[in-house]
């Protein structure tokens, strides 16, 4: 019998590098391979567990499961109506309209930028986004993506998107004009490296944004949800998105995602205009509202921020410590990037051996995703795994 590692590779279409461990289950902060060795998860996902592997989750899907899994779009729902009533009663937006992931999400506002451009002049569909974002696959997203890499091969792509400099204004300046429609932003790009905003940059956008007259979509796919120590990462600047894109562990682990709007742009998307099969699930809904709850409910937001800050601290120890291996540590929260250029797959390689599991972004960042729920014990065992890497790392 084949291992399930090599059965992976003869059935499945290879566009995934997948790690050579076969998990069994997860708990908390951890997961356990089918050996039973259990390993310190800082993957989380990538970004979708935030509450880690919780029980609490489970239980909410289970029940709502146990009612009905679908219904269609015909239909009203009670888990999909009281998510969309968290987010519209914890956040800037007046209006939810549900995907399934975070392309979908940004494909639908790429959909609202273009319906709200056009209402005004028939040429007004540009759309502007960062180079080094990651916007997502599909081919409006992808054209967004502002990574060679990631386009070379499917080009052309959708036409009216260009991409300007992050954190340059003059280059922004140079690319905005009356045609432009929607400007997507990551507040912190989490593929590009874990790279931050700068808040001059914001006032610039949003300046531009009035003076031009076009939509602000903020991509919080990677960075909400609580994983800054904010419910968005945006919070932390002084203004007002239009769209706000989402997707990850707005479902708890199962597939959902979300365009939250602000009250200016609810009515633009009409009956007809947009739809998918798939979302909003109601399963999914009843684990989103398990997590929304636990993220405006309850302290751990701020916990994510004292957490966020001490790992940083030591890990700038570190960083003077180990010097000729650790360039920069970057981040907020419990999204930090740790550069160690040469070394990342080095790293990750030890760090597996050491039962801790490491994802790297951007070729020389160590990205550090962990359970929003991980505690002060677990960080600082990671923190004696790492620099026992460091040590080890040649
Ligand atoms: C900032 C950002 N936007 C969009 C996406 C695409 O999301 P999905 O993979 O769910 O389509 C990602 C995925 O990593 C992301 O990090």
């Amino acid at each position: 019998m084949k291992s399930l590692y090599e059965q992976d590779k003869k059935y499945i279409l290879n566009t995934y590098n997948r790690l050579d461990l076969i998990i069994e289950k997860g708990e908390g902060s951890y997961v356990f391979d089918i050996d039973g060795n259990k390993y310190l998860d800082m993957y989380s996902g990538i970004s979708v567990n935030n509450l880690g592997h919780d029980k609490g989750i489970v239980e909410a899907i289970i029940k709502q499961a146990s009612k009905y899994m679908h219904l269609s779009n015909y239909f009203v729902s009670e888990p999909v109506v009281n998510l969309a009533k968290l987010f519209v009663e914890n956040t800037f937006a007046s209006k939810v309209f549900f995907t399934n992931s975070g392309t979908e999400s940004n494909e639908a506002a790429i959909k609202l930028c273009r319906k709200y451009g056009k209402q005004s002049n028939e040429n007004k569909y540009e759309l502007l986004s960062a180079y080094n974002s990651f916007h997502g696959r599909t081919t409006g997203a992808l054209a967004l993506t502002g990574q060679e890499k990631y386009q070379k091969n499917f080009m052309p792509l959708i036409p009216g998107v260009s991409h300007f400099k992050y954190n340059d204004i003059e280059d922004l300046r140079a690319k905005v004009n009356e045609n432009t429609c929607g400007l997507f932003l990551e507040i912190i790009q989490g593929e590009g490296g874990i790279v931050e905003i700068s808040k001059e940059f914001i006032d610039e956008v949003v300046k531009l944004s009035k003076k031009y007259d076009f939509l602000i979509v903020i991509d919080e796919i990677q960075a909400g949800m609580g994983r800054t120590g904010d419910l968005f990462a945006y919070e932390q600047y002084d203004f007002t998105p239009h769209i706000v894109t989402i997707s990850k562990s707005v479902g708890g682990g199962i597939p959902l995602g979300a365009m939250l709007v602000s009250e200016y742009v609810e009515n633009i998307l009409q009956p007809g205009d947009h739809g998918s099969t798939f979302a909003a699930n109601p399963v999914s809904c009843a684990g989103g509202e398990y997590v929304m709850n636990k993220l405006v409910n309850t302290d751990l937001c701020n916990e994510v921020k004292s957490k966020g800050n001490y790992l940083i601290n030591k890990l700038n120890n570190l960083k003077e410590k180990y010097p000729h291996i650790i360039k920069e540590v970057r981040g907020r929260g419990l999204m930090i990037g740790i550069d160690v250029g040469q070394y990342v797959n080095d790293i990750k390689k030890i760090a597996q051996e050491n039962r801790l599991l490491l994802n790297s972004t951007n070729n020389t960042i160590i990205r550090l995703l962990p359970s929003l729920c991980i505690t002060t014990d677990e960080i600082n065992e990671f923190l004696t795994i790492f620099e026992k890497i460091l040590k080890e790392v040649k």
